[in-house]
Formats: C-alpha cells, structure tokens, sequence
C-alpha cells in the first residue's frame, strides 16, 4: 500500500481526499500543530520518520482576501512552507504533488482557454506566491507536480460552512438576497469529486505544471443563471443580476486548458465543462435544501 502524506488534511480538500482513498492508501494526516509546515526542521524529521511514497501538499493559506492583508504570513506558509515540504520530499525519495491555482494566469490579456505557456501575470499576493512556490519546487525537485486548480465547489456541510460557486447561490437563494455575479469573468469551477476522483493518477505524471480543473466557455453570469435554473428552474434574474462594472479593461481570464495533463496522463485524466460539471453535480447530489 503507498504511503501518502497529505498536508493540510483538515482543509476542503484534504478532508475529502482522505475520505475517498482511506482504504486504498495508508494516509498520514498530521493536523497543523502536529506538522506545521513553516518549521523546516520539523518537516523535515517529520518527513524522514515515516517516509512517504508521496507528499501531498494541499497546506495553505487559501483565501486570497486574507493574503492580501497579512502578504508575510502568505509568504512564509505558501512560499517558504511549500519549499520546505519540496526539500524534504526532495532528500527521503517521496513524488511531490502541490496545489497551485489559476489566480497565475489573473491579469492574463488573452481570450480563450488559456495552456500552462500562457503568460502568467498573477495580481494579488495569493497568485504572486502560488507562482513563486511552483518556481521555487521547480528547482528544488524537477519531478515536483504542480496542478493549477480552479475555484473547486461541493455540496454545502452545514457543521463546515465553505464560500464556493454552489454554496453562495444556495445561501443567497435561502436567504432572497440578491447575487451579484462578474459578466466580464471567464473561469473555471470545478466539483470536489472531479478533483479528488483524478488525483491519485498524478502521481505518476512527469514533473512539471498543469492546469488541473473544469474548462468553461461562458462568463461566471452565465455560468450563475444556467446553475440557478438547473436548481430551481424559471428566472434566474430573480436572484443573480450581472455586474457590468467588474474588470473594465480587460475581462478577466482564468479559463483553463487541459490537454496537457490529458496527453501526459494517456488520457485518464479529463474533467467535464463546468456546466457539464455543474449539471452532474444537480443531478447526483440532493442540494437544493
Ligand atoms: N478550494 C479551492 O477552491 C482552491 C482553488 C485553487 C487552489 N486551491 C489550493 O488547494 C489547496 C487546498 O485548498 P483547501 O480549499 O483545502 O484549503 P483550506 O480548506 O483552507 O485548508 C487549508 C489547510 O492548510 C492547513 N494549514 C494552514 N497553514 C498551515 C501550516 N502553517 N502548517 C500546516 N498546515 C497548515 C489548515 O489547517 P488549520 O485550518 O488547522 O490551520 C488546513 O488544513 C491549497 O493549496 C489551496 O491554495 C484551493
């Protein structure tokens, strides 16, 4: 049985990771007093204690508004904490997988799905040090994994309130408040279950980076209404209402492009259309509340 560490194992998708694989892996899931990741010496005996085949990194600080505020405390857990974790996977033998994010591509003037050679011109502190720990892995460890992820959603869990894609229309709908949603915006959002379901094939992928996620083709208003009319049928405008105002110079593009990881995984690992995505989703999962 492969021995996996999971960082961050508490978090959204180490929660379900965990939940998926348990009986197929032996997992290690140190919570974040037991293994903080930012003490190089404790990542590193940590590391060597129990030899792991593979060293999942999904530790972080991920909600890009508190980035922002506090950008040394982002630098020291994203940045230096990644590198940290690349190091010790580097020197006890383990595969490296890291999440990135597709806030790299933010500030990105082209259209269109965008490849992992698109320019990356991230605008916050978040992108800035998801770009500068996949350079600095990059170097540490050639075999290092890194997958740039979409904004990921799953079924609300009222014990673990989560603000994603399907759990801000449920709650807006629950409570009549009103949506506002970027018409400018082309993104991606992606199932948890897509995310979890195909990670265990990237431990064997060359190293590298790879956009890892839902592509979509229509803007996040278009993307709203079409969701809100698979939950609750009828007008969506009743609830969600376009914002034209968001990104007047350019729209913002973090659409992604997965035929890299396609190829390189002989074709396992592919992921539905958002809306595809967001359509299974409806139709397997009780979510309306
Ligand atoms: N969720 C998304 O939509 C999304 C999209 C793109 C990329 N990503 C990336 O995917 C990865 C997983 O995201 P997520 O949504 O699961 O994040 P999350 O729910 O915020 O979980 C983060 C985890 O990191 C732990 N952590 C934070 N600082 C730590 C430290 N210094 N040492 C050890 N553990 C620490 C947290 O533990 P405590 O709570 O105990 O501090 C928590 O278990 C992250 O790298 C994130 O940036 C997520």
């Amino acid at each position: 049985m492969k021995k996996i560490l999971i960082t961050g194992a508490s978090g959204f998708v180490g929660r379900a990771f965990a939940a998926r694989w348990q009986y197929e892996y032996k997992l290690l899931t140190p919570s974040h007093s037991e293994l903080d990741i930012t003490d190089e010496t404790s990542v590193d005996s940590f590391v060597m204690a129990h030899m792991p085949d593979v060293v999942l990194h999904l530790a972080a600080l991920s909600n890009t508004w508190y980035c922002e505020q506090h950008p040394e405390e982002s630098l020291l857990v994203n940045v230096v904490g990644s590198e940290n974790l690349a190091r010790a996977a580097a020197r006890y033998g383990a595969k490296f997988i890291f999440f990135s994010s597709d806030q790299v591509y933010n500030g990105n003037k082209e259209q269109g799905p965008l490849s992992e050679n698109a320019t990356v011109s991230p605008v916050n502190y978040y992108g800035r040090h998801k770009l500068e720990a996949e350079q600095r892995i990059a170097a540490i460890l050639p075999t290092a994994v890194m997958l740039r992820l979409t904004w990921i959603y799953d079924a609300p869990q009222p014990a673990v309130p989560h603000a994603d894609f399907v759990n801000n229309m449920i709650n807006a709908v629950k409570e009549g408040a009103t949506l506002t949603v970027p018409v400018r915006e082309y993104r991606g959002i992606t199932w948890l279950r897509d995310v979890v379901n195909n990670l265990p094939l990237t431990f064997s992928l060359p190293g590298g980076v790879y956009n890892f996620g839902s592509g979509n083709s229509v803007n996040t208003y278009e993307t709203a209404c079409c969701f809100y009319e698979m939950l609750y049928g009828g007008d969506a405008s009743r609830i969600v209402t376009p914002d034209y105002e968001r990104y007047p110079l350019a729209c913002r593009n973090l659409s992604m492009n997965t035929d890299k990881i396609f190829r390189a995984s002989g074709g396992c690992i592919c992921f539905p259309a958002t809306i595809d995505g967001l359509r299974l989703f409806v139709e397997m999962v009780p979510v309306k509340g």
